[in-house]
C-alpha cells in the first residue's frame, strides 16, 4: 500500500554533454489516472520516458514509484514493479506503403513530370517528393497522436524545450487555442 501518487518525478533532470533534453521536470501521476504527455519532436518526452523506466540515468532529481525511488534502479527491476513502455515506430514496414502514397500524391507539386517520375527518371525529385512527404507524415502523426492521447487521458502535460509548458485537464488541454493550433493541426494550414 502506498499513499499519494503512484508515480513522482521530482525535478528529474537528463543532459547529453551540453544539451538539458529534460529540465529539472517534476510531476506525479495518480493511481489509474491516465496522463498524456504531448509535445514537438526533441521535446524531451523519449527521454523522460527513459528516465521513469531506467533506460536512461538522471543526470539530477528523484523518480519515486510506489513511494520509493527508482531512479538508481536496473530496467529490469523498474519492470518487475510493473513499470513499462511501449515503443513508437513498431510498424516501419506499413508505413512505407504509406510514405509511398503520400510521395505519389505529391507528384502534382514536383517539377518533373508524371512520366518521368514513374519512370524514375528523376532521382534527385524523388528523393524531394520522399522527404517532403516524410515530414507531413510526422506532422499528421504528431497531431493524431496528441489528439487520441488527450481524447483517453484525465490530465495532460505539453512538454517543450525539456520543460513543461503547459498542463492541465486533459479536455481543457485539448480545447486550449495553443494546443489546438500547435499539436492538434486545428486552425493552420499546414
Ligand atoms: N542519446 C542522445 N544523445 C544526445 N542527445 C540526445 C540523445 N537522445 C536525445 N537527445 C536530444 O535530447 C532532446 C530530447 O530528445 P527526445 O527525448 O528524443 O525528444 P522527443 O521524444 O520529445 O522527440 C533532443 O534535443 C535530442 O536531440
Ligand atoms: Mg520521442
Amino acid at each position: 500500500m502506498h499513499a499519494g501518487p503512484l508515480l513522482v518525478l521530482e525535478k528529474a533532470r537528463k543532459t547529453f554533454g551540453g544539451l538539458v533534453a529534460v529540465d529539472d521536470v517534476s510531476f506525479a501521476v495518480g493511481e489509474a489516472e491516465t496522463v498524456a504527455l504531448i509535445g514537438p519532436n526533441g521535446a524531451g518526452k523519449s527521454t523522460l520516458f527513459d528516465l521513469m523506466t531506467g533506460v536512461r540515468r538522471a543526470t539530477a532529481g528523484r523518480v519515486l514509484f510506489a513511494n520509493e525511488p527508482i531512479e538508481r534502479l536496473a530496467p529490469q527491476a523498474i519492470a518487475r514493479r510493473g513499470v513499462a513502455r511501449t515503443f513508437q515506430h513498431v510498424r516501419l514496414v506499413p508505413e512505407l506503403s504509406v510514405i509511398e502514397n503520400v510521395a505519389l500524391g505529391a507528384h502534382s507539386r514536383g517539377k518533373a513530370g508524371v512520366m518521368s517520375a514513374i519512370l524514375r527518371l528523376d532521382r534527385a525529385e524523388e528523393r524531394r517528393l520522399f522527404a517532403h512527404a516524410a515530414r507531413r507524415l510526422e506532422r499528421v502523426g504528431l497531431e493524431q497522436n496528441a489528439r487520441a492521447a488527450l481524447a483517453v487521458a484525465d490530465y495532460g502535460y505539453v512538454m517543450e524545450h525539456g520543460e513543461i509548458a503547459l498542463e492541465g485537464a486533459a479536455g481543457e488541454l485539448a480545447e486550449n487555442p495553443r494546443v489546438a493550433e500547435s499539436y492538434l493541426g486545428l486552425g493552420t494550414t499546414h
